[in-house]
């Protein structure tokens, strides 16, 4: 296995997706490791525009999950499990179907699953560098 880093600044944040997206070719389900502001949300929010959603992508802070649409009306569903409590919400949302289906899946707060979520997840940090810029790194 090799580690993956992409290093970019807010403006460059295209340029990294596409980079992303290339590397992780066929995966669709991730899960986003990082401290508060890290920039989880604005990484998947760039990955939605990127895969083609017009719905306006934000943090679901209060919902544990949000669907999207892709360009060709697929769904793509965004986790934030940072309020999730015990392993027994994650089957009231149905969050194993949602896995289940050949559909993207992002993840913020995955700690806060830890050992529930299926193996097929990969694993991306999310850092935040000296110069503020942000450093996603990956195991490929
Ligand atoms: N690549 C980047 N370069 C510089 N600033 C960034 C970058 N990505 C995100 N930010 C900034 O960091 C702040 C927090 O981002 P974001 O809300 O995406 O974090 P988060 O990891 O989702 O946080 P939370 O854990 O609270 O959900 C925002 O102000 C955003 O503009
Ligand atoms: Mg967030």
């Amino acid at each position: 296995m090799e580690e993956i880093k992409l290093v970019f600044q807010l403006d460059e944040i295209e340029e990294a997706v596409a980079q992303f997206l290339d590397f992780s070719s066929g995966n669709k389900k991730f899960a986003f490791y990082g401290e508060m502001g890290a920039g989880k949300t604005t990484f998947i929010t760039a990955l939605c525009a990127a895969l083609g959603t017009d719905d306006l992508v934000s943090s679901p802070t209060f919902a544990i999950i949000n669907e999207y649409a892709d360009a060709d009306g697929e769904p793509i569903f965004h986790f934030d499990f940072y309020r999730i409590k015990e392993a027994s919400e994650l089957l009231d949302i149905g969050f194993y179907d949602y896995c289940e289906q050949d559909a993207f899946c992002f993840i913020e707060w995955p700690e806060k699953a830890e050992g529930l979520i299926p193996e097929d997840f990969m694993k991306v940090s999310i850092d935040v560098d000296d110069d503020n810029s942000r450093v996603i790194s990956f195991w490929l």
